[in-house]
């Protein structure tokens, strides 16, 4: 077998071989507690679900628009706009398979071989991964309590720089970023002339009061260098659907644009359907869950200080406590740790090493409230005893 360089460079999730585990765990019967979930555990609000049907039945089955269906686009222009206090008309707007495929196209669009990313670590486990299939480097830069350090971030500016890639509501750190520094990736951008890209995959998802805010929306002076992901995924329950969407300067819509035509062409049309609906329903189904998320957070957090040091979250669903406390002489690493709790404790969670930030563990709070009460139960007794 031959194989190109690019695609050796590309790493297996490390994640893959615990969740085997998980898998057939569960499969030989055993009663495995996923706090290893990166998706809500909602079914898709049923005015999605009606709407998807409907399309199908009405005959929304062929190729559309390549960007996306333009009733989507002129309501996704219309959401950001309302909700997060980005302008945008629809010709800023591209639909594509999640936002997964959208951060493949924007760093295929922006990045030359050897040009750097800058990527805050703890960081979600794709953002190196698409970095170097668009031939770049990623440089990581700690984060201090997990929030940006923005002198970190400029000293790592180079002249090979292109981009500084940031996640607020963060996976797998939860962390929302202060409105100062934010503003402070903005100043950087357009003192370097380098792109801020922000995905905003969990923009729906806060809690305790803790605000999201769109780097877009703070200075019009930001918005040629900033391009903003956000996806139907998370905030609407809809995972599978696999739409997601970017906001950016025309003329790189009209670029990228350009690639998705000959990569995907359109996103599923009748998923498109569905995301439209999405937009157009009752928010207060949406924001069901965001409050329930908050109760299984009120849950979660308080038990979780009882075995772990852990900073709270101000978003998605995931908590992403230090672990060290039980490394060194009990287990090696985290990742010995997450086996150990796998196989004793029988409670599935990622070991932070696969999010560069070896002594964490991520555990997603994503499931119901007597499962998060049993997991951290059973991940106690096996600790602490
Ligand atoms: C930070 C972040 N960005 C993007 C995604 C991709 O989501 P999707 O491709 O489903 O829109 C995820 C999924 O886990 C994520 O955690």
């Amino acid at each position: 077998m031959k194989l190109s360089e690019r695609i050796l460079q590309i790493e297996e999730s490390k994640t893959t071989g615990l969740m085997d585990l998980v898998q057939k765990m569960q499969a030989g019967g055993t009663d495995v507690i996923s706090f290893n979930a990166g998706e809500p555990d909602f079914n898709s609000p049923e005015p999605i679900l009606n709407a998807t049907i409907e399309a199908l039945k009405s005959g929304k089955t062929k190729y559309s628009a390549v960007p996306g269906l333009p009733a989507l686009r002129k309501a996704i222009a219309q959401k950001v706009q309302t909700e997060n206090g980005i302008a945008a008309e629809a010709a800023n707007v591209l639909v594509a398979n999640g936002s997964k495929q959208i951060l493949y196209n924007i760093f295929q669009a922006i990045c030359n071989p050897g040009d750097e990313v800058i990527i805050p670590s703890p960081y979600w486990v794709t953002f190196p991964e698409i970095v170097k299939l668009a031939g770049g480097v990623p440089v990581f830069v700690d984060t201090r309590e997990h929030q940006l350090v923005p002198e970190l971030i400029e000293q790592a500016i180079t002249p090979k720089t292109c981009a500084i890639l940031i996640n607020s509501p963060n996976n797998p750190t939860g962390a929302v970023y202060s409105e100062a520094d934010l503003r402070a990736m903005g100043e950087l951008a357009l003192k370097h002339q380098i792109y801020v890209v922000s995905d905003e995959a969990y923009a729906g998802l806060t809690y305790d009061g803790a605000k999201h805010l769109s780097l877009a929306a703070l200075d019009s002076r930001f918005a040629p260098w900033v391009i903003t992901s956000q996806s139907f995924s998370k905030d609407y329950c809809m995972t599978g659907f696999r739409v997601g969407f970017m906001i950016a300067d025309k003329a790189l819509i009209k670029a990228i644009n350009n690639l998705h035509s000959h990569l995907t062409g359109n996103v599923c049309t009748f998923a498109q359907f569905g995301a439209l609906a999405a937009l157009e329903m009752d928010p207060a189904i949406m924001q069901q869950m965001q409050e329930t998320f908050q109760k299984r957070l009120d849950v979660a957090y308080p038990l979780c200080r009882e075995i772990f040091d852990c900073v709270k979250p101000g978003g998605a669903f995931y908590l992403f406590p230090n672990v060290e406390k039980y490394l060194g002489e009990r287990f090696a690493d985290d990742d010995a740790l997450a086996e150990y709790l796998l196989k004793e404790a029988h409670v599935a969670v990622v070991p932070g090493s696969s999010f560069g930030a070896p002594g964490h563990l991520r555990i997603s709070f994503s499931t119901n409230e007597e499962n998060i009460r049993t997991g951290f139960a059973r991940m106690k007794k096996a600790l602490i005893g």
